[in-house]
């Protein structure tokens, strides 16, 4: 890729796309929003039944990887981009009393909205902390297991991303994620289009070069395979099918 996005005009334009994705998640977006998508890419209906509903109403993941990530109860998870939480409430119901899940997130109404509906149904094992994930507040080797869904393809420095994932987890800790991907290169045009970006298709690196983005920040790839997602408006369906932009899951662990 060698156009860039005006980075300050597509930090804004991120923060009110999901501050209407946490308040007004029936309005019309390039994509789907809610339960259907969740059960669509793999989540479990009964698990989700631990999630609070109006958390699953403003799940804007693009795919699913808990069955990559593997959580076992008392781990430590630290969720990239938690939105409003459904990913965050999730994890939080497969590691259980012991276990501990910290989401991270720029949008202060995705946090709001999360920490209001934590506090509402009592679950206690879960954080959400302001901040960037291109800059981690969060302690070096404390997390087990880094998560993240249909965020950093929003990132403008990927590999900023995967360093602090890498830096955060404990030796051999896992990183599985869910992300939008293309196969060709995309056009100036798009890479330059601050709504596109935020509808997680502007930013979209070649899947090769994502791949190797994790792996030169300290992590091996040991899977990868294509999630059942699609986009919805017309404008981001056609640049799918045109350059391959499609939704992939992967699991990735550390090397130290
Ligand atoms: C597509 S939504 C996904 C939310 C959540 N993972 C889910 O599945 O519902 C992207 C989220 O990432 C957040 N985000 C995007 N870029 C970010 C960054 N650089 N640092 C922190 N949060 C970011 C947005 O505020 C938004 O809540």
């Amino acid at each position: 890729m060698t156009a860039t996005v005006d980075t300050d005009q597509l930090e804004a334009k991120v923060k009110d796309m999901y501050r209407h994705v946490a308040q007004q998640p029936d309005g019309p977006f390039h994509f789907e929003l809610g339960e259907q998508v969740a059960l669509r890419v793999g989540y479990a209906a009964d698990r989700l039944t631990t999630v609070p509903p109006d958390a699953l109403e403003s799940f804007a993941g693009v795919g699913y990887f808990f069955d990559l990530a593997y959580l076992v109860a008392g781990e430590t998870v630290v969720d990239l981009g938690s939105g409003s939480g459904t990913d965050v409430f999730y994890a939080a119901s497969l590691v259980g009393a012991t276990g501990r899940v910290i989401g991270i997130d720029f949008t202060p109404e995705q946090l709001e909205k999360a920490r209001r509906l934590a506090a509402a149904s009592g679950i206690s094992t879960v954080e959400f902390r302001e901040g960037r994930i291109e800059a981690l507040p969060v302690p070096d080797s404390t997390a087990d297991c880094v998560i993240s869904n249909g965020v950093i393809n929003l990132c403008p420095d990927k590999r900023a991303v995967f360093t602090e994932a890498a830096r955060v987890l404990r030796p051999g800790g896992r990183l599985a994620v869910a992300d939008i991907v293309s196969e060709q290169a995309l056009t100036d045009a798009i890479v330059c289009n601050a709504d596109l970006w935020a509808s997680c298709i502007g930013g979209a690196a070649q899947q090769d070069q994502y791949l190797d983005a994790i792996e030169s920040s300290g992590f091996v790839v040991d899977q990868i395979r294509e999630n059942a997602y699609q986009f919805i408006s017309e404008q981001a369906r056609r640049a799918s099918a045109t350059y391959g932009v499609k939704s992939i899951s992967v699991l990735a662990t550390t090397t130290t």
